[in-house]
């Protein structure tokens, strides 16, 4: 499918705001379910450096601007340029949806219902366990946040490659969910004991994604667990090397597609406060995942 340009000034304008993005399916997702509804929209890319951000954001205030998502690595940066931060994500600490109001900017965080979607079915052997997190970045506090919330584990365990980063999550949580203990993981002695008696690792690094394909999040001398719950948070490709290693422990592995759609489907909802044609969005999801570019 081809991206429609951003030219089309009858259209309100939508987008993902991010850097080295191009391997991201929001645009295909978005402008297939935009096509279902035949709403006068189009969501494009918008690849851009920090240093962009700013002059970016305050074309965002334009009227044609309906919002944008936001993702790697900008899901932090981004909140000090807008004009009103929902109380969700002031909790989270992380937006990755911006609503124009009538040139108000209001950031949004929508990757928790992506979480909390992925993981509903596993509520039950999620409470009261062991949930070990793998990053530290703008889409661990969503998932921290969703996981805590929702779901009642009795410990979290970050694991992160910049230790300061890991430590200020713990921090910005440990308050707000009393009955959680939370850690930070640092030896791969530690992370092994932890992998054991956990019911479910979480990636939320971008390591993994296309092109890096080869890449894991943990290290080689690590084993996963037979049963254990793993989950990606990283959809493209469908299944990465850190989900194949699971399954060849015969652990049970849930891809980064939920995840994309739930978080798609609020933002969704945000910008147009019409119901996300969720069948349309999965099948063109499917089809790119198992057949990109038509090959
Ligand atoms: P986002 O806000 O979209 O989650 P981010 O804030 O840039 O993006 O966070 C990306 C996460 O992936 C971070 O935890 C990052 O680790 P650092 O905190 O050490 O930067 C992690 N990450 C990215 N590339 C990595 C790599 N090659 N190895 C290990 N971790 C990586």
């Amino acid at each position: 499918m081809n991206i429609p340009k951003l030219a089309a000034e009858q259209k309100k304008h939508l987008g993902i705001i991010g850097c080295q993005i191009s391997h991201s399916l929001s645009p295909i997702m978005h402008n297939t379910v935009i096509q279902t509804l035949n709403l006068p929209m189009v969501y494009g890319v918008m690849d851009v450096t920090e240093e962009m951000l700013p002059s970016l954001i305050s074309s965002m205030r334009s009227l044609h601007f309906r919002g944008a998502n936001v993702t790697i690595p900008y899901k932090q940066i981004i909140m000090k340029y807008l004009d009103e931060i929902s109380e969700e994500a002031e909790k989270i600490g992380a937006v990755n949806t911006i609503v124009n109001n009538n040139g108000r900017l209001i950031g949004h965080n929508t990757d928790v219902w992506g979480v909390y979607l992925s993981l509903q079915p596993y509520a039950n052997e999620i409470k009261n366990n062991h949930v070990i997190i793998f990053g530290a970045g703008g889409a661990t506090k969503a998932t921290v946040f969703a996981v805590a919330k929702f779901f009642s584990p009795r410990y979290i365990s970050i694991v992160n490659r910049t230790a300061g980063k890991a430590h200020q999550i713990i921090n910005h949580f440990s308050p707000q969910y009393r009955l959680t203990k939370f850690s930070h993981l640092e030896t791969e002695l530690d992370i092994q004991r932890e992998i054991e008696v956990a019911a479910l690792v979480i990636n939320t690094t971008s390591v993994g994604m296309k092109p890096n394909i080869h890449a894991m999040p943990i290290s080689p001398n690590i084993v996963l667990q037979k049963n254990q719950l793993v989950f990606d948070i990283v959809y493209n490709p469908v299944e990465t090397s850190f989900l194949k290693l699971a399954k060849s422990v015969e652990a049970r592995t849930i891809g980064g597609v939920e995840m994309l759609l739930g978080q798609g489907a609020r933002a969704f909802e945000l910008w147009t406060h019409q119901e996300f044609p969720m069948s349309a969005a999965r099948a063109v999801l499917t089809q790119e995942l198992t057949n990109p570019n038509g090959e």
